[in-house]
């Protein structure tokens, strides 16, 4: 009898690890065609996800003017306005979804922009910011590589 409750005990740990790794780690993806990982999200989700990245890109784009005009206080606006310090925690049932890779190259992305904004702030000059840019862009293009979003509901 006790061995029995033994062996479900252990059943039970391994189920809950099981679904701790789907959540977290996996998230709720599926292989496509064209090589990439398709994230499966609600449509209302997707917009969410959607209007944040073309936030960044009106950033980004700022930056570069910015770099362009040498106007270190303007370019400092831009990156800390997509910084992590600024930006809402996703929804619990959004995170699930999320790919572990997906968060954290999310959050290290947005951390990047408050740190290039201090890099700005505190007297960097405009090639400088630029090839750190250059590096977080870096980001941008491997999770557009590794990643699509797509709408269940
Ligand atoms: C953590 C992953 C990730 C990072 C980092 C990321 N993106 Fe995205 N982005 C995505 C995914 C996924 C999509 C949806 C692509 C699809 O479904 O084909 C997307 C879509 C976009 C779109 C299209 C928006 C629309 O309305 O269709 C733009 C623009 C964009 N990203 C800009 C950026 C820029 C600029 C950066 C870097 C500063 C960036 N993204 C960083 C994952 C990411």
């Amino acid at each position: 009898m006790q061995k029995l409750s033994w062996i479900l005990n252990i059943i039970l740990v391994l189920i809950i690890a099981i679904m701790l790794y789907m959540f977290f780690i996996v998230g709720n993806v599926k292989q496509i065609e064209d090589g990439r990982t398709a994230i499966l999200v609600t449509k209302e989700e997707r917009v969410q996800i959607l209007a944040d990245m073309r936030k960044f890109l009106e950033h980004v784009q700022t930056m570069v003017e910015s770099i362009g005009e040498d106007d270190m206080a303007s370019f400092s606006t831009a990156a800390s306005g997509v910084g992590l310090k600024q930006e809402r925690a996703p929804a619990a049932a959004l995170i699930r979804k999320l790919p572990i890779e997906f968060k954290t190259m999310g959050m290290q992305t947005h951390e990047a922009f408050d740190n290039l904004a201090k890099m700005a702030d505190e007297g960097a000059g405009a090639r400088a910011v630029a090839k750190e840019l250059s590096l977080i862009m870096e980001n941008c293009t491997y999770c557009h590589e590794t990643f699509r979003l797509e709408a269940q509901n």
